[in-house]
């Protein structure tokens, strides 16, 4: 049988991080790998987390099967947190998903189910990713203009002119806040247009949420995405709890389908949850049981949002720090963007050689397109970093 495979490739990010692990530097810096990381490089589990864990210990009596829709507290408490008070909740349902991967690919499976024909437009660039985990589902992809690489922001008029052009029916893969690779994100007014151009040409917004709390704060960080789901007939997000709870490994997310009516959004769920049958069958409950109990006690959210908090803060702080060093010492601001972009990652702007000779000679590391975890900029050592990065991408204004 097994025979006839040939090796897989080694994921890039993975691969990296292996090398980094049996690289002998004690200065050796780690901007690759996406997960939030304290001052001390750990990736911690919320204090509100361990208390929701510690309760659960107590209160948990069986762990019988959850049903394909998972938890329905869990359901409607990540309504609440992703949609707000703003959208028509009688035409939202929800399913627990394993991540937010996992809700992305059962939306995938449905989209497939409902409209084969579509071609579902995602950014250049994007979470390299999303191309497996929509393609296998059988979606046909084609990119849309996005970033603009030497200007470090959106290619906003590109975007709209390309899929202004696409096929009535086509879905647009968004990503809700955050964007990764690049840290571009759109404005509130563009969040508008693209909704009035969807209405307009008759597209399907399909959101990915993975970073909610990480950019501008949790309700700025999803206000675009509300108020294109309280303008559009029909909607399908995707939202992580991996970042924002920190329960990575637990595999949290929700899907979410916005029907024209509610019964469209039953028909529409009932669907989804046969593709979840038929692929995993039920999702994983430990993490969704936790964010659950933190969503549902005042004083748990309390916390929970403050560490959240701080977490947003540390990034902004280290966004700051890092483009102060690089205008200082390249007497430019040709890396500002850095400090206007929100989330976990940006883009250098370093070729492929420039990343390779980075960590060769200095011991930095990160994705070969050049996209950096912010949250693994060494707080002390910003100064030493911009100077390692100047010497190897060039020190002069451009
Ligand atoms: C843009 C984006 N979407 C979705 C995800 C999925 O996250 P998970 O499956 O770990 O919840 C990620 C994780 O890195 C991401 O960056």
């Amino acid at each position: 049988m097994f025979e006839s495979l040939s090796a897989a490739k080694p994921d890039a990010i993975l691969a990296l991080m292996a090398t980094f692990r049996e690289d002998p530097r004690t200065d050796k810096v780690d901007l690759g790998v996406g997960v939030y990381k304290d001052g001390s490089g750990n990736t911690p589990v919320m204090g509100a987390i361990r208390k929701a864990e510690a309760q659960l210990h107590k209160s948990q009596t069986t762990k019988t099967y959850v049903g394909p829709a998972g938890d329905a507290g869990f359901n409607a408490a990540m309504i609440d947190l992703v949609f707000g008070d703003d959208v028509p909740k009688d035409r939202i349902r929800a399913a627990q998903a394993p991540g937010g991967s996992g809700a992305l690919r059962i939306l995938a499976e449905l989209l497939r189910r409902a409209r084969a024909d579509a071609t579902t437009w995602v950014s250049d660039p994007t979470w390299p990713n999303h191309v497996p985990l929509l393609g296998a589902a059988g979606l046909n992809l084609k990119q849309y203009p996005y970033f603009d690489a030497a200007s470090g922001t959106v290619r906003f008029d590109e975007m709209i002119a390309v899929l202004g052009a696409a096929k009535a029916g086509d879905i647009v893969l968004l990503h809700g806040c955050c964007h990764n690779p690049t840290g571009a994100n759109l404005t509130a007014a563009q969040w508008d247009q693209v909704t009035e151009l969807v209405l307009e040409k008759e597209l399907f917004p399909f959101v990915d949420l993975a970073y909610q709390g990480f950019g501008d704060g949790l309700e700025q960080d999803a206000a675009g995405m509300r108020r294109m789901a309280a303008k559009v007939p029909e909607m399908a997000v995707a939202a992580s709890c991996s970042k924002n709870f920190a329960v990575y490994r637990e595999r949290t997310g929700s899907a979410f389908v916005l029907g024209r009516s509610p019964d469209e959004a039953h028909i529409a769920i009932g669907q989804l949850l046969g593709v979840a049958r038929g692929m995993y069958s039920m999702p994983p409950d430990h993490g969704a049981a936790l964010v659950k109990l933190v969503l549902q006690s005042q004083e748990l959210t309390t916390e929970w949002k403050d560490e959240l908090e701080t977490m947003r803060l540390r990034m902004l702080s280290l966004r700051e720090g890092f483009a102060e060093a690089l205008r200082r010492q390249s007497n430019s601001d040709r890396f500002d963007f850095l400090k206007h972009h929100r989330g976990m990652f940006s883009r250098l702007g370093a070729t492929p050689e420039q990343v390779e000779q980075l960590r060769a000679e200095h011991g930095v590391y990160m994705v070969g397109d050049s996209r950096i975890n912010v949250a693994g900029l060494p707080e002390n050592d910003l100064d030493q970093l911009a100077a390692a990065i100047l010497s190897v991408m060039g020190s002069s204004a451009s």
